[in-house]
């Protein structure tokens, strides 16, 4: 691990995306960011306290790209677990890669491939407890706690789990994490909606499948949906 620090970037994932050679094994940490980036083009709100990182993971070729498709999961599934292991709240997973506590996100996970490399920028709401615009959607840890806590060794964790995970994945597939994920499945029988290009439609969420579907209960049919085709809101 090469811990590479800075006050202030546009952005931890945008950092790594201009560096012309990486080994693989840079973190770049920012204490904020003016231009925080989320999935679908959204803002992440940057401010100082939350631990925002990012790291490489360079392309193993002898691994199907269609492997690569479960590495947002993994990467939710690490942060999840480290999150659990240093306090014991109610941290649940929201599908496809979001980790929420008492109903607010705290955690945002952005992965973006590009050529012979993934980048994988995480955002997790740590000692911060100002969210701006934000303010009734996310929380943090010292909000949830009223305690403070290391940030370096937070986002240490995070990648040495992800190692695991990651390897574990390759190895055995993902059944066992599959598992874990569903038992902490945020969406799990609630009312959402469904968007994508030409309509929005009422469902009920259920579990998440072996191939990184939710199956959704609609007018008593049951049907399953990829991330990548539409975008979901909790009624
Ligand atoms: C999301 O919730 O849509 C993803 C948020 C990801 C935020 C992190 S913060 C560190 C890294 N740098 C960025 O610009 N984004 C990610």
């Amino acid at each position: 691990m090469n811990i590479i620090k800075f006050d202030s970037l546009d952005s931890t994932n945008n950092y790594l995306k201009n560096l012309k050679t990486v080994v693989g094994d840079e973190v770049i940490i920012a204490k904020t960011q003016t231009n925080g980036r989320g999935r679908r083009g959204n803002e992440w709100a940057s401010y100082e306290g939350a631990a925002l990182f990012s790291f490489v993971l360079l392309k193993d070729y002898n691994l199907s790209i269609e492997k690569y498709t479960k590495l947002p999961f993994i990467v939710g599934i690490s942060v999840l677990k480290v999150l659990k292991s240093i306090v014991n709240l109610e941290f649940k997973f929201k599908w496809t890669n979001d980790i929420y506590l008492n109903n607010k996100k705290i955690s945002g996970i952005l992965v973006e491939n590009i050529n012979n490399r993934f980048i994988i920028g995480i955002g997790i709401n740590i000692n911060n407890t100002n969210f701006g615009k934000f303010k009734d959607i996310a929380t943090s840890l010292k909000l949830e706690t009223e305690r403070e806590f290391d940030i370096e060794s937070i986002i240490k964790k995070v990648i040495e789990q992800f190692e695991k995970e990651f390897s574990n994945y390759k190895n055995n597939g993902w059944k066992e994490q599959l598992e874990y994920i569903n038992n902490y499945n945020y969406l799990f029988n609630k009312e959402i909606i469904v968007k994508n290009i030409n309509n929005s439609y009422q469902a009920r969420a259920k579990e998440i499948d072996i191939t990184g579907k939710l199956i959704i209960e609609k007018d008593n049919n049951i049907e399953k949906i990829d991330i990548g085709e539409i975008s979901i809101k909790k009624l």
